[in-house]
């Protein structure tokens, strides 16, 4: 289906942004995977083959993502799909916050993505179905315990679509808020230990009895980018198997 297609991917060497590169690569698509972690980088691009390009990049730093723009102009002279899915998390009392706490949050949740958007609006716009995914979370929309930082950034992202659509009439754009998700996400906060404590704490308060898998929202990402999508812009989707219709979720 995305044969000729050229998607960037932010965070393409693990969880989600890996299951949207793999699901893409195999329909055809080239994918430009943006990552700053080498390890998972090197991972990714054994696994995924020729039509992977993994390119080592913190997207934090505007000239990394313009060296990167350079890189697909050249390449390829324009982009069908903008993934903005990057992220990380570091739960942070909001009394015991400090200056940094903010940049780590922002600078890859909120300042990435807007880079990202001005860099490669001339790229998406030589496509015949520009299309920018923001992956935000359902903690744009909850309130989870010490977790400010990251909630106010997902929320950010989703106003960013907003204006993305309004702004930069003629590419489409898109918010996916997934929910709890099985991937490396957490490992900065939690062992592999308390991580399955967790997912074992919340899944009787998700309707659907299970903690999500990225594919879960890879599917969704390639459902938007698609031509099945051509009049959905501007959309928030959860992809979360219920859990914000709980009443319960504030564990
Ligand atoms: P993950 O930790 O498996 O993947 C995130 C990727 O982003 C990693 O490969 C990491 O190296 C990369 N990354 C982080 N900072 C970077 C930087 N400065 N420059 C370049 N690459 C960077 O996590 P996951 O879950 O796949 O996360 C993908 C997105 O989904 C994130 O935006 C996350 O906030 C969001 N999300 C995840 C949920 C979950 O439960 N796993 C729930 C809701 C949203």
């Amino acid at each position: 289906m995305f044969k000729d297609s050229v998607v960037l991917i932010t965070g393409a060497a693990s969880g989600i942004g890996f299951a949207a590169a793999k699901q893409f690569t195999e329909q055809g698509a080239t994918v430009i995977g943006a990552d700053f972690n080498e390890s998972y980088l090197k991972e990714a691009t054994e696994a995924l083959g020729d039509n992977f390009i993994g390119k080592q990049c913190d997207v934090t730093s505007e000239k990394q993502i313009m060296e990167l723009k350079d890189f697909a102009e050249t390449s390829f002279g324009k982009l069908d799909s903008l993934i903005n899915n990057a992220g990380r998390v570091k739960l942070v009392p909001i009394e015991e916050m400090v200056e940094e706490d903010f940049y780590y949050h922002f600078d890859v949740l909120v300042k990435a993505p807007m880079l990202f958007v001005k860099h490669f609006a001339s790229l998406l716009r030589k496509s015949d179905n520009p299309s920018v995914v923001n992956v935000s979370s359902i903690n744009a929309r909850n309130e989870f315990l010490n977790n400010h930082l990251y909630s106010t950034a997902k929320a950010a992202m989703e106003k960013l679509t907003r204006h993305i659509v309004r702004d930069l009439t003629g590419i489409r754009a898109n918010t996916l808020l997934p929910g709890v998700i099985d991937t490396r996400i957490l490992m900065e906060n939690y062992t592999e230990e308390d991580k399955k404590g967790m997912y074992d704490a919340i899944k009787p308060s998700i309707p659907m009895g299970r903690v999500g898998v990225p594919d879960d929202v890879a599917n969704c990402i390639l459902f938007l980018c698609s031509k099945k999508a051509t009049y959905i812009s501007g959309a928030a989707i959860l992809i979360d198997g219920g859990y914000l219709c709980n009443p319960n979720w504030g564990i």
